[in-house]
């Protein structure tokens, strides 16, 4: 057993009667209500999930494991000659709670490259779809396909234990995290450089190694590194973390549970938005002739963009209510690293004169910039210029989240998941009972 698995396991063992205590002492008392707004509105607010990979403080931002992105970059140990964090580190840190040595993270590393050879049937697989599919569709379909040597299903139908659900459910998410970068490099490589892969190179780090079989030159690393980590959780009620638990859920295995969350992320409400950022921001230079817009003529842009009727790509979050410190992160990385660059002074210029445009306009609940309105910039400035490919970045970052969230689900036992439904009709008689004269009018 591997150091990190055997870690894990003390964890759940310790973590497990916490669980089961809540639910034998404490499982009627209430965690909030439902309102008729909140049942038409997405379920948005409504508290019925339980994750502690990480939390979402509207305020705040995200923390992983408790702690803030500038406390987890800071923490973690670093790749020797790079700015940022080992992955490998981070996901020790998601999956059992504890800083790790950099030993540790090493170790992680050791266990990805034993994971990580892809079966040339996937890549045979992705060579027999038509070259114009979408690369979301491509990496949907190439974890789809590898269910057939799932470990889980394997050792479900041999007969397992409930309490040992969660580790065959670890060898799957391990061999598919230490296979994702590979595929989604395939991808790009054969779609955008000519039908070109490079092999991978398993001295280096999960970034190192990404960024080589990318074929983009230092210090792309390390903007792989923190793509990765900040693009992994945003607890467990977004679009693709919700997916992914939500088919989990039903013991399907992490191959069928990942394939769903990378179809959610396609849509353009969620992961598809930074694809969509850049897209709006070159029809705004295409208009401009390449130069750089007034405050004014941005503003324009801005209010005709709402005024027809669209939303302005990377700004908005359904729980976020402050500038997303993601964003920021981004942010700093440009200000230090491509500050002259052309598009990032169009999403600076976003930044300064969108908010109050949105809190005008007063539809929006946080008019403020998330993690999708600085991204695409960085992979523009690094030569990644095809930006369909941009959300295959963000699902392989989100499946680091997503694997941590399906082995502890397994591990503490969750059930499958079932809310209830109920009619319109059922709605309006109860929204007559409450307030009999305005559900008439
Ligand atoms: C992220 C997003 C989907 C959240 O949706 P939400 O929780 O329903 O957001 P809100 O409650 O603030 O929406 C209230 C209204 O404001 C509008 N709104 C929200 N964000 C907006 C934006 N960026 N531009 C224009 N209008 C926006 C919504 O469309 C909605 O309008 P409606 O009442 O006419 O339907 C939404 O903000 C959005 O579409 N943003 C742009 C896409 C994006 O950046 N997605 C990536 C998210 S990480």
């Amino acid at each position: 057993m591997s150091k990190l698995k055997e870690k894990l396991q003390e964890k759940i063992e310790a973590w497990r009667p916490r669980t089961t205590a809540l639910l034998k002492k404490a499982g009627d008392v209430k965690l909030g209500d439902v309102t008729i707004g909140m049942a038409l509105g997405g379920a948005r607010g409504v508290k019925c999930l339980v994750t502690d990979i990480s939390y979402l403080d509207p305020q705040e931002g995200i923390r992983f494991r408790g702690f803030t992105i500038p406390e987890t970059l800071e923490k973690l140990p670093k790749v020797p000659g790079g700015e940022m964090p080992y992955v490998e580190g981070f996901l020790y840190l998601l999956l059992t709670g504890d800083l790790p040595t950099k030993a540790d993270a090493e170790e992680v590393a050791k266990e990805f490259k034993a994971r990580a050879r892809v079966p040339q049937y996937v890549f045979d697989v992705l060579r027999a779809m038509p070259r114009d599919t979408h690369p979301m569709t491509m990496l949907s379909a190439a974890i789809l396909c590898m269910q057939r040597d799932s470990v889980y299903v394997r050792r479900y139908n041999e007969g397992l234990g409930k309490n040992d659900h969660w580790d065959p459910t670890y060898e799957d998410a391990m061999n598919l995290l230490a296979r994702l970068p590979e595929i989604g490099a395939y991808i790009f490589r054969m779609k955008y450089r000519a039908d070109t892969p490079i092999a991978p190179d398993f001295n280096l780090d999960l970034g190192g190694n990404f960024a080589h079989m990318m074929g983009v030159a230092k210090p792309y690393d390390d903007v792989a590194r923190l793509y990765f980590i900040l693009h992994s959780d945003h607890e467990s009620g977004n679009v693709s973390a919700h997916a992914g638990h939500l088919v989990a859920s039903a013991l399907s295995d992490v191959y069928y549970a990942a394939s769903a969350m990378i179809n959610g992320l396609a849509g353009p409400l969620h992961g598809l938005a930074n694809q969509e950022v850049l897209r709006w921001i070159q029809d705004v230079m295409e208009k401009m002739g390449g130069k750089v817009p007034t405050e004014e003529e941005m503003k324009k842009f801005v209010w005709d963009t709402l005024e027809s009727g669209q939303v302005i790509p990377g700004f908005g979050h359904a729980v976020l209510r402050k500038t997303d410190p993601r964003y920021m992160e981004q942010r700093n990385f440009c200000l230090k690293h491509l500050p002259d660059d052309l598009i990032f002074k169009y999403v600076d210029l976003l930044f300064r004169v969108t908010p109050p445009i949105l809190e005008k306009q007063g539809k929006a609940k946080n008019p403020w910039p998330n993690v999708d309105a600085q991204s695409g910039v960085i992979q523009w400035y690094y030569g990644i210029r095809e930006y369909d490919f941009y959300t295959v970045l963000f699902g392989i970052g989100r499946a680091l989240g997503v694997m941590c969230n399906i082995i502890w689900d397994r591990a503490l036992g969750y059930p499958i998941e079932r809310p209830k439904s109920v009619t319109t009709a059922m709605l309006e008689e109860l929204a007559a009972k409450a307030q009999p004269t305005a559900a008439k009018t």
